[in-house]
This record gives C-alpha cells, structure tokens and sequence, in this order.
C-alpha cells in the first residue's frame, strides 16, 4: 500500500455554512426558511463546528492528519454591506491559531457557495460590482489575519456556476414541458448526479418556492436572483473569474507571502465510440476555458468525486450494475487521480486536492475508497507531477445542501441532538497513510 511522504499536506476539509451553525445573515439561510423550501431541512445549529472546532481540529491532529482546509463565511464578517464585524474576525483568528497550535497547516476558502444575503438583493454573482465588493472583503480579511494564513483559494468551485446553468435549462424544459429539446444535456435528459453537489430538482412546488426565495431578498422576479448556486450567463462565469483575479491580486498587494488559487469541480470524462466531441467539449467547459484567468495561480485546488460518461448522443450511463454512492453518482475511486493527470497536461503550478470522498454509509467502503484514491495519487507524484496536497472531503458529516443532513461523506459522525463527536475507523485510516 503507498503512503504520501513526509511533509505532504494531508488532510480534511469543510465548508463553513455545512458545519457552524446559524449562519443567520447568508443566502442559504434565507433559502432554507421559506415554506416551500428547495431543501430538504434547514441547516439550524449544523454541527455547532462554530462552537466545537477546537475538538475538531484536535481529533484531527490526534489522528495525523497535518493539514485542514476551511472556509471563512463571508456573511459573518459584512452581516450588511457596510458593516465589519470584528467579533467574527476574531473567531476566525481563534479557529486558525487552533490549527498552528495542534501542528495542522490550514488551507483558507474565502467564500465557499455561501453569500451574504445583501449582495444577493443586489443582483449577486451577475452584477458586475461583485468584482470590487469580493475583492475588498479578501483584501481586508488578510490585512488583518493574513499572518496567519499561507495557502488561500478565493472561490470553491469557481466552475459550478457554469454546470448549473445547463441543468437548470434543462430542469426549466421540463418544467414547462418542453423537455427534450436544444442542448446536450437536455437530450441526454439531465439529472441531479451530473452535479457534484447535493441539489434537488423534483421537489413539488418548486416555483412557489422561487417566488418566494425572490421575495426573501426583496426581488420580485425569481430570474434575477443569482445565489452562487444558482443558472449563471457567460458574462456571469466571466465574472467569477474576474472576482478571483481581482480578489487574488488584493490579498498579495497585502500579503505577498500568501499561495493563492482557486478550486474547479471536475469529472473523470470517459467518452465511448462517438461521444469523443461530448467529451471533449464538456471538459472545455468545466476546465479549459478557465486556463488564461487561473494560469498565474500559485496554485490549483482540484476536486472530483466521480466519472462522467458519453456516447454518441452525449451523456451516457455508468456501467449497469456499478455500484452508487448515496449522491446517486458512481463510486469511483480512481477518478481523482484520472483527472489530476489530465489537469497536470495544461496547468503547470502545483495542485492540490482539495476535496475528494465519498457518501456512504459504510466505513468500510470509505476505507477502500481512501486507499484506492491514494495508491493513484501517489502513483502520480512518483510520476512527476506536482502534487501537494490531498483533502479528504469532509472531516465531518455535515450539511449537503438541498439534500441536508443524510449524505454522509465525514471521517467524523456527528450526533446532532448532543453535537456528540464519533470518528469513523477511516480517520485513522486516512492519518496512516503518510509516511511519518
Ligand atoms: C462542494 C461541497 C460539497 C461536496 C459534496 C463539492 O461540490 O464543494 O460543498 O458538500 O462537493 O457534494
């Protein structure tokens, strides 16, 4: 079995609205309360991570993981668009000298999907002011923790935008009966598993529950909320793009030291006789066309769960009978390294995983899972590539977002009615596994 060598970053990663708890001044928030929800349950108290990160990060530690990537909630820190709450800065403070102090190395996202819910009523990540109001909160942050921090990644997934804009196409087809028509997808007939992200799109209700997301932030048509989660236009990815670049440009001016990049959401893509062009153009989507604005990075955080399949008529099935995660996607563990070499063909800066796992329920097959993912990444170092980290996603069951609190991925259960912390056997499994 391969082991990472000494001083690779081995860790765990969250995201701060899927674990803290009462994010009460976000765009989540403000979704998860109206009566006709698109989500399963509210996230509420989370998994109190807000309260109960010094016994997180120390179960960490104690288990040998060296590294852990979080996020900082942006809507925490500007509860209004004016305002600074020192408070929250503090808390972050705390949270990442617990990190120092435990001997894990802390990777910072500044905002993980999760707004505040001001900039939403404002036209969100399709009003160009965006750029200046994200790159102002970055620059400030880290004149005031950057000291702290040494590896930052701007946006999660700067990609999802882009991925949900097709299936949302497609879910708005269908909703309007029209299903089958224009592109790819839609023949393919779309469905939640071609996200990597807990979504849901057969709720009843769910324009009702538009409306009155709209409503929540003070907008009057449902079109003009745009969540970071939510259909973008090609101006809109554009702009993310934007953000990051002005955002990464803010926090070095302030703090030269800092490794910053950002995170893409990719697929292991297989094409089969005659979906090579689907293949081809999806891996355009979801990775090449971001080259010129990531190129300069200092580095690229790279996150899979699955593989992606296409034939002649574009997406196509797994293979019948392969077993499923409870995403409803393929358990794949070698995607991740499949697509850390295709990643490494065009990016030359370092990598880092930084989320991979899987949602099951059975430890067991999280171990497998672990090892096998491993065995395949250090087989790309050996190989040359430059690989430097890898966060195993999540270090905590957590909240999925529209699907809630039962897709568990953790290396930790959480019993939520006493916020009680039980690791699984794969903490240790995942700490084993670098040389020491
Ligand atoms: C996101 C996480 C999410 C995970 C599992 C990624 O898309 O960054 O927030 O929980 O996948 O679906």
């Amino acid at each position: 079995m391969k082991k990472f060598a000494e001083g690779f970053m081995l860790g765990a990663a969250t995201a701060a609205h899927q674990v803290e708890g009462n994010n009460i001044y976000n765009d989540y928030w403000a979704q998860e309360q109206v009566p006709h929800s698109m989500f399963n349950e509210p996230s509420l108290d989370a998994v109190d991570h807000y309260n109960r990160y010094e016994e997180d990060i120390r179960l960490m530690a104690q288990a040998g993981l060296n590294t852990y990537r979080f996020s900082i909630e942006w809507a925490r820190i500007q509860p209004e668009k004016d305002a600074w709450d020192e408070n929250e800065v503090e808390h972050y403070r705390k949270v990442l000298k617990c990190c120092h102090e435990n001997g894990v190395r802390p990777i910072v996202t500044m905002m993980h999907f999760s707004s505040p819910k001001w900039l939403i009523s404002m036209g969100g990540w399709e009003n160009p002011e965006v750029v200046d109001l994200f790159a102002s909160y970055c620059r400030r942050l880290v004149g005031e923790l950057g000291d702290q921090m040494e590896y930052v990644c701007t946006i999660n997934e700067a990609n999802m935008r882009l991925q949900l804009a097709a299936l949302m196409q497609e879910m708005m087809k269908r909703m309007s009966g029209a299903q089958g028509a224009g592109t790819d997808k839609a023949a393919a007939g779309g469905s939640e598993s071609d996200v990597q992200v807990g979504i849901n799109l057969n709720k009843e209700n769910m324009m009702l529950g538009m409306v009155e997301c709209a409503q929540a932030f003070g907008l009057k048509d449902p079109r003009d909320m745009h969540t970071f989660v939510s259909q973008c236009t090609p101006e809109g990815d554009l702009l993310v793009m934007k953000a990051h670049e002005a955002a990464r440009d803010a926090m070095k001016e302030e703090c030269p030291h800092l490794k910053i990049g950002l995170t893409l959401s990719l697929h292991d893509m297989v094409a089969r006789p005659g979906g090579e062009k689907f293949a081809e153009k999806e891996w355009d989507d979801e990775f090449l066309h971001y080259l010129p604005y990531i190129e300069h990075d200092d580095f690229l955080g790279v996150q899979c769960y699955t593989r992606k399949f296409f034939d002649g008529n574009g997406v196509a099935e797994a293979p019948a009978g392969s077993a499923r995660t409870q995403m409803g996607y393929e358990d794949y563990p070698a995607a991740i390294s499949d697509v850390v070499r295709k990643v490494a063909e065009r990016f030359k800066g370092d990598l880092i995983v930084t989320e991979n796992g899987i949602a099951t329920d059975n430890d067991a097959r999280r171990c497998e899972f672990i090892r096998e993912a491993v065995d395949g990444l250090v087989q790309c170092i050996e190989d040359g590539i430059p690989l430097k980290g890898y966060m195993y996603w999540s270090l905590l069951d957590n909240f999925e977002w529209q699907k809630g609190f039962s897709m568990t991925f953790g290396l930790i259960a959480v019993d939520r009615a006493t916020q009680t912390r039980h690791p699984k056997e794969s903490l240790k499994v995942l700490g084993s596994l670098i040389e020491q």
